[in-house]
């Protein structure tokens, strides 16, 4: 059985007395379960990095950043390198979060460059998909996600894939309220499997966790993580709030 992760993605939140304090209470408050039950991750703002890093301190809380760029240094205005990640304490990138593909217009061409570029300077990325509400009720789910999964993975060996966390966000079902139905979500995750598989093998399927992205809350969580492909979830709102995104790892355990 893969261990649980569950990661907080902050998002545009937060101040830099608030990113402190909301990592420290999830620190302070799940001694004895991060690390060792379930893996935790927060990715605050680039800038509430290194404050973040301080707070969890040797807690086993991973920081992680929301994005990340593929080139090693140079001028690239307003972007930030892997290694200046790494050098923050950053475990983690986000890649090809929807909010990047779909607000910012990320191409899936530029989230391989991402993930390919994480993995090669020791940061493990976070591989994001998900199809539109347009997408779902045309049927187009599978094959959206089948192209989201192939092209990010396209050129990386089977070596640096086991690197990746997939995260499954229904770009419907992110901020809304509305969570995908476990079966509904567990479908998605299936294919994602079933799609690592054929690229690469079933070992490597098996062990690539998948998590899910989309309104998970306390009342959901429990529910969400016991179908069979759901290895952990990708939190936005609640993980704004201490007791909620700590109640959301108690359940994942
Ligand atoms: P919400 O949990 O706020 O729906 O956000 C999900 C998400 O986008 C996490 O990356």
């Amino acid at each position: 059985m893969t261990k649980p992760f569950i990661a907080g993605n902050w998002k545009m939140n937060t101040d830099s007395r608030s990113s402190v304090s909301l990592a420290e209470a999830v620190a302070a408050r799940t001694t004895g379960l991060a690390g060792r039950q379930v893996d935790v991750a927060l990715c605050p703002p680039f800038v509430y990095l290194g404050p973040v890093f301080r707070a969890v301190g040797n807690s086993s809380i991973a920081v992680g950043a929301q994005d990340v760029y593929f080139q090693p240094d140079g001028a690239f205005t307003g972007e930030v390198s892997v290694s200046m990640l790494k050098d923050m304490g950053c475990t983690y990138a986000l890649c090809g979060h929807s909010e990047r593909r779909h607000v910012i217009g990320e191409s899936d061409e530029l989230v391989n460059k991402k993930v390919t570029a994480a993995v090669s300077g020791g940061l493990l990325p976070i591989l994001c998909v998900g199809e539109l509400i347009e997408q779902r009720k045309a049927g187009r789910t599978t094959e959206v996600v089948t192209g989201q999964v192939k092209n990010g993975f396209a050129g990386l060996s089977a070596e640096k894939a086991l690197a990746v966390t997939m995260a499954y966000e229904p770009v419907w079902a992110i901020g809304t309220g509305l969570t995908a139905t476990p079966q509904q979500a567990q479908e998605v995750h299936a294919l994602i499997r079933e799609l690592i598989g054929r690229i690469y093998d079933s070992r490597l399927a098996d062990e690539i966790r998948i998590l899910y992205g989309g309104s998970a809350k306390p009342g959901n969580a429990a529910a969400l993580m016991q179908e069979q492909d759901i290895d952990g979830l990708l939190v936005g709102g609640a993980s704004l709030k201490a007791d909620d995104f700590i109640d959301i790892i108690k359940a994942a355990v």
